[in-house]
């Protein structure tokens, strides 16, 4: 979940003026020429690598017919296609067509609700559906989508494509992917079917299990039913205590809590312990979530924050910065993380409230234009939060000793960690083991963690080793799985391999798109086809575009040099040299 914090200046400025519009996030998809020479990026205006992606042609499709319409003709000429949403959330390139020759299809204006049986809790809507309309579609029909991302900015075809999931480990989990029992999907077919099919996958089609979470290679998903429940209510609590327990906690609190999660917060050693069930629909309350880090923000105050922030990571020191990462957590503790009791006023917890008012929040997609007069706190348009975020799941299992670890790195210098902490710290959730290919394999523990990017490529992030440290610890030390639709480019290197069913999803794509039409440069790396995610060349891993195995990789002229971790001493991360040590060499690396 990205930017969950944010300065409070911004934030008191944002109670206090924001209430009047928000401009909506920008288009991602921006044609030069009419619907041609096109470009398209992601919510923040920026890959991981700051690739620009191209594509010669756009097409906005309003219904089905022309939408197999829109994948006919790119098949027929063997061009490559790719899906763009509303707002295009994930960080990765997975919305770039192969080659610049490509076309983009916006399933902006699919976002309808096709049926909903309130008998049978099942409701089809169109795949550009935002999170948003869904959730409250679904209540109108007084049905509840059990579990969702945090963020309603994300559509339902989006999404399910890079498997976004909530925090739970009772049922079948918090994966979105979980509640689909049926799908139609558009992909390629040869000339004597017309270039282009609808498949439906109804809730026993083996091919479901490619097509809930499918990167969006396997053709164009045009509808979505999913399984809802009975709109029900549910009652959260924050409770907030000190570290010294985490690792034990991990294993047991997503058995406790059925919508329980934990932020830890390293530098203060503490974890806000999110107590979260059901409870009787007559149980008073009427609580909202408006989560503090995903309101409207006023431009002025967003500049104004993230050039302090930008004075504090070049020019401060860690006493000063470690003072203003204790203000976030400071600030949303007060005002209950911008939940209310009744959609006005927080006045204590628990936090009772319907399913479709908790679950997620993001009302700084909801404003009218106001011409840039506020936004998203990530806007690109202009210069505000600019940050890399990761999410990693390792098996339950393990969870505990990698906390350990991470503990055990966070002691090492407590103060590197600030960063975190500035930005609300480790949040952590769980996801059930999935029957989808490329869902999770084991019931799992994800970690996500938003931090710092400078707008100037190459420029060392200070204490960049420690949290290099800990993604690599996870990653690779306790066999973490990357979230699809979060990460740098070198958390995707050997992912695939995890997936044990990757194989039977690779057949389905073969069927599905034989000429790889849907298929990119960058999915064929992530999905171990062809070449790798990483790009290795001078540098590279001071932006995460690879691992460090040579000194060319940091940034020695800078005095970052490619070292081993020193939790995980099979870790190799670009570390600052002190400049008094000359031709020191840190000799934990042997050990
Ligand atoms: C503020 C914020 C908070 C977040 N919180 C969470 C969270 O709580 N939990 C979580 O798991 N994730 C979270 N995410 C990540 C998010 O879930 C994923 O990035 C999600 O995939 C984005 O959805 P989107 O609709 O923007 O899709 P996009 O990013 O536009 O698309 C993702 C992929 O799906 C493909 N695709 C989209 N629609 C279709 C379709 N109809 N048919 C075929 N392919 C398609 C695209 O081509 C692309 O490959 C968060 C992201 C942000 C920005
Ligand atoms: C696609 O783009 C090309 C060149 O950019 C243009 O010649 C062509 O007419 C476009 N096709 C459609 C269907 O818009
Ligand atoms: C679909 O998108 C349009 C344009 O943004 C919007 O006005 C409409 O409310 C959306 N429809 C639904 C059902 O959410």
């Amino acid at each position: 979940m990205a930017a969950r914090a944010l300065l409070p200046a911004v934030l008191l400025l944002g109670l206090l003026l924001g209430r009047a519009g928000s401009s909506p996030p920008p288009e991602p998809v921006v044609c030069a020429r009419g619907m041609s020479d096109c470009t398209v990026t992601n919510a923040y205006g920026s890959f991981p690598d700051r690739t620009i992606c191209r594509a010669a042609n756009a097409t906005f499709p309003r219904t089905e017919g022309e939408l197999v319409d829109a994948v006919a003709a790119a098949a027929a000429m063997k061009r490559k296609l790719k899906v763009a949403t509303r707002h295009s959330h994930s960080f990765p390139k997975l919305a770039c067509p192969g080659g610049r020759e490509g076309t983009i299809i916006s399933t902006e204006r699919l976002n309808r609700t096709v049926s909903v049986d309130a008998a049978k809790g099942l409701m089809t809507v169109e795949s550009g559906m935002v999170l948003r309309d869904l959730i409250h579609a679904a209540a109108h029909a007084g049905l509840a989508l059990p579990h969702s991302p945090y963020w309603y900015g994300l559509t339902i075809g989006g999404l399910l494509a890079t498997g976004a999931h909530g925090s739970s480990l009772w049922g079948k989990g918090s994966a979105v992917h979980e509640y689909v029992v049926g799908m139609r999907i558009v992909t390629p077919a040869p000339a004597s079917q017309g270039f282009a099919v609808v498949r439906e996958l109804g809730h026993k089609h083996p091919d479901l299990d490619a097509a809930k979470v499918s990167l969006g290679v396997l053709g164009v998903v045009s509808q979505v039913t999913l399984q809802l429940q009975p709109m029900f209510k549910r009652s959260v609590t924050f409770v907030e205590r000190d570290d010294s327990d985490f690792a034990a906690q991990v294993a047991v609190w997503g058995d406790r809590h059925e919508f329980g999660d934990m932020t830890w917060l390293p530098r203060q050693a503490k974890v806000i312990y999110r107590e979260d069930g059901r409870v009787d629909v007559s149980s008073p309350g009427n609580g909202l979530n408006n989560y503090l880090g995903f309101r409207s923000n006023p431009t002025l105050g967003l500049i104004i924050a993230r050039a302090a922030e930008e004075r504090l990571e070049e020019d401060g020191d860690d006493i000063a910065r470690c003072l203003a990462a204790l203000v976030p957590a400071a600030t949303f503790r007060l005002q209950g993380y911008g939940f209310t009791n009744d959609g006005s006023f927080f006045t204590g917890y628990p936090l009772v409230g319907y399913q479709h008012r908790i679950q997620a929040s993001g009302t700084c997609i909801n404003g009218k234009e106001d011409g840039l007069l506020s936004s998203c706190p990530w806007d690109p348009r202009i210069r505000s939060f600019f940050f890399y975020n990761s999410g990693f799941s390792v098996a339950l299992s393990k969870a505990p000793a990698l906390v350990a670890d991470m503990q055990r790195l966070r002691d090492l210098n407590p103060r590197a960690l600030c960063g975190l902490d500035a930005k609300m710290g480790v949040l952590v959730r769980y996801v059930r083991a999935s029957s989808a290919y490329l869902g999770k394999v084991e019931d799992s523990v994800d970690f996500d963690i938003t931090y710092y990017r400078s707008y100037t490529e190459g420029t060392p992030r200070v204490h960049s080793d420690v949290i290099d440290e800990l993604e690599q610890l996870a990653l690779r030390k306790y066999n973490a799985v990357p979230h699809w639709g979060k990460n740098r480019n070198f958390a995707f290197d050997g992912a695939i391999a995890k997936y044990a069913k990757a194989g039977e999803f690779l057949k389905v794509k073969e069927r599905y798109d034989p000429d790889g039409i849907f298929s990119s440069e960058w999915s064929d790396q992530v999905l171990g086809i062809k070449g790798s995610p990483n790009i290795v060349q001078k540098g590279c891993a001071m932006e995460g575009h690879c691992i460090c195995s040579d000194e060319s990789h940091c940034a020695p002229d800078q005095g970052y040099f490619c070292r081993p971790g020193k939790v995980y001493a099979e870790a190799r991360i670009c570390s600052l040299q002190p400049a008094s040590g000359n031709t020191h060499t840190d000799h934990q690396d042997e050990l």
